[in-house]
């Protein structure tokens, strides 16, 4: 189950729980993953890379007992390395870094590696796209900025999809490519034909009521 993600080439969707009701999150999670999402993406941010506060490690050690549900962690902090063992620890499955985050990527994600999950690597919309290139060896999945990291429900950017038309040919079939900002039903598919695999979803899952429709209509949107 935790696996789920690199099982099947399929695009799946991942539920962003930043813009889930922090105070019924176990309910909050299982009504999204029973509604159709495939794993969770947890947005981990502290203030000082992005600007704003999210959660840390215990916020996700408290929902690891709530699924087995693949935990995608996107941590949006400065020194990634501090506090990856943290929330390795606490359940996350994947450690996905930024590249502007640190001074040694490569180091970086080695160390990542050696904790015993996937790693990713992102990047800001400012931040080229060839940046990430001496890396990719190295990781498992590569993150696409499509809004400035700090908040959920910002407007889709389209012209980071070049970065994934750019990239998706040099990455190897076991590796995936995923997408994150402003993705719904109206921006989905274009970002599908740019090559991307997994779909970062917050605003247009957890804003709705009903979430398992919501879901559904980000899917058939898909094609
Ligand atoms: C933004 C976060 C995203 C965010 C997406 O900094 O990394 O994961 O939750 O939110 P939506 O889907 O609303 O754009
Ligand atoms: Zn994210």
């Amino acid at each position: 189950m935790t696996d789920k993600p690199f099982t099947s080439s399929a695009p799946m969707i991942s539920a962003s729980v930043l813009s889930a009701d922090f105070s019924k999150l176990d309910r909050e999670i299982d009504e999204v993953l029973k509604g159709g999402a495939d794993f969770l993406h947890l947005d981990v941010m502290d203030g000082h890379f992005v600007p704003n506060i999210s959660f840390g490690p215990h916020y996700v050690e408290s929902i690891r007992p709530v699924t087995k549900a693949y935990f995608d962690a996107h941590l949006m902090i400065d020194e990634p390395l501090r506090y990856a063992p943290a929330f390795v620890k606490a359940g996350a499955n994947n450690i996905t870094f930024h590249i502007e985050a640190v001074e040694d990527p490569e180091m970086v994600a080695k160390e990542i590696r050696k904790l015993g999950v996937h790693v990713g690597i992102t990047l800001r919309p400012m931040t080229r796209i060839e940046t990430l290139y001496p890396l990719l060896d190295l990781v498992d999945v590569v993150l696409i900025m499509s809004v400035k990291p700090g908040f959920s429900g910002q407007k889709f950017m389209p012209d980071q999809l070049e970065k994934a038309r750019a990239i998706k040919p040099r990455m190897r079939p076991d590796q995936r490519l995923e997408i994150d900002g402003g993705i719904n039903a109206a921006t989905i598919r274009q970002a599908r034909d740019a090559g991307i695999d997994w779909f970062v979803v917050a605003s247009a899952i957890f804003d709705k009521p009903d979430r398992g429709a919501a879901i559904a209509e980000i899917r058939r949107a898909l094609g």
